[in-house]
């Protein structure tokens, strides 16, 4: 597909910026000095690039449960920022496939400032095309992707295909809410004809159909809510932090925040913490 109305191109434009991994470090020295190292742990305090931030990532991999040595898949991986926490503080390696080209250049620059390259690789491509063998992962995430993706079945299906019998799919999706659409802009889209809310049922009946076994389906929405609204409060006080999400997506992510936090305080979007399972034989 091509033109203006393509939903990749309008969630590529919505994300794209120039020199993303420039504009963090040029932050992030501000606030930890010119000499200190910028690791993994560090660069979390922006580069976890969804509402909850490393939290939110610590909730997952609680559930996930990488192990030492596993290859893992992060599906809609960003700049890297949970790629690279995952990988570093479980010892595992983390294949992330993104979209968008200029976070995939973003990651991969900032996988190399934090010496994190050997165990983290970045590959750009769609989430509905995995350019990967079937059952070549142990484990696979994604964090606050689908809601870019009409095809949720296409998507489940081919994360079904790439994990190994057995193997376990950890998600945080922002779902529809039950009292209308969202305010846009909001932080995954520009305008509605990018984005793609599913409710909770429909939700569990694509994973479902995909073949997967529901292991944990939680609807996470007052945890997400409160944190959006502290953080909307704090913004409407103090103006934009010196490290947020505005580093990198400008300062329109400022109303995409204030949005989302309306959005979830009004019931206009959802929070989902899933986990699921292929079965082992
Ligand atoms: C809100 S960001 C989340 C990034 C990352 N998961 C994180 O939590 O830091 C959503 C990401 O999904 C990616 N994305 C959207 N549609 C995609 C698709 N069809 N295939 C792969 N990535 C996609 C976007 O490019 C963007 O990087």
């Amino acid at each position: 597909m091509c033109g203006p109305q393509d939903p990749s191109a309008l969630v590529q434009a919505h994300y794209t910026n120039d020199d993303i991994a420039g504009r963090i470090v040029v932050a992030l020295r501000k606030v930890i000095g010119k000499e200190a190292p910028i690791t993994p742990d560090v660069l979390a305090q922006i580069d976890h690039f969804h509402g909850g931030g490393l939290a939110a990532t610590r909730d997952l991999v609680a559930a996930l449960q990488p192990q030492a040595g596993e290859r893992l898949l992060d599906i809609g991986s960003g700049i890297g920022g949970p790629a690279r926490w995952i990988a570093t503080t479980f010892k595992c390696h983390v294949t992330g496939i993104d979209l968008t080209p200029a976070f995939c250049r973003a990651a991969e620059q900032l996988n190399q400032v934090t010496g994190v390259a050997d165990w983290v690789r970045i590959v750009e491509g769609s989430a509905l095309a995995l350019p990967f063998e079937a059952a070549s992962f142990d484990r696979a995430y994604s964090q606050n992707v689908v809601m870019n993706i009409a095809d949720k079945p296409g998507f489940y299906r081919e994360a079904w295909r790439v994990l190994k019998p057995g193997g376990v799919l950890a998600l945080a999706n922002a779902a529809a809410g039950s009292n209308g659409p969202p305010y846009f802009p909001a932080p995954w889209a520009t305008t509605q004809e990018a984005s793609f809310l599913s409710s909770p049922d429909e939700t569990r009946h694509d994973l479902e159909r995909a073949g997967f076994e529901i292991l944990r389906f939680e609807d996470t929405s007052a945890k997400t809510r409160a944190a959006r609204k502290a953080l909307r409060e704090r913004i409407e006080r103090e103006g934009l932090p010196p490290l947020g999400f505005h580093v990198f997506m400008g300062e329109r992510n400022k109303e995409a925040q204030i949005n989302a936090a309306r959005s979830a305080e009004e019931g206009r979007i959802a929070s989902l913490e899933i986990l699921v399972r292929k079965p082992a034989g």
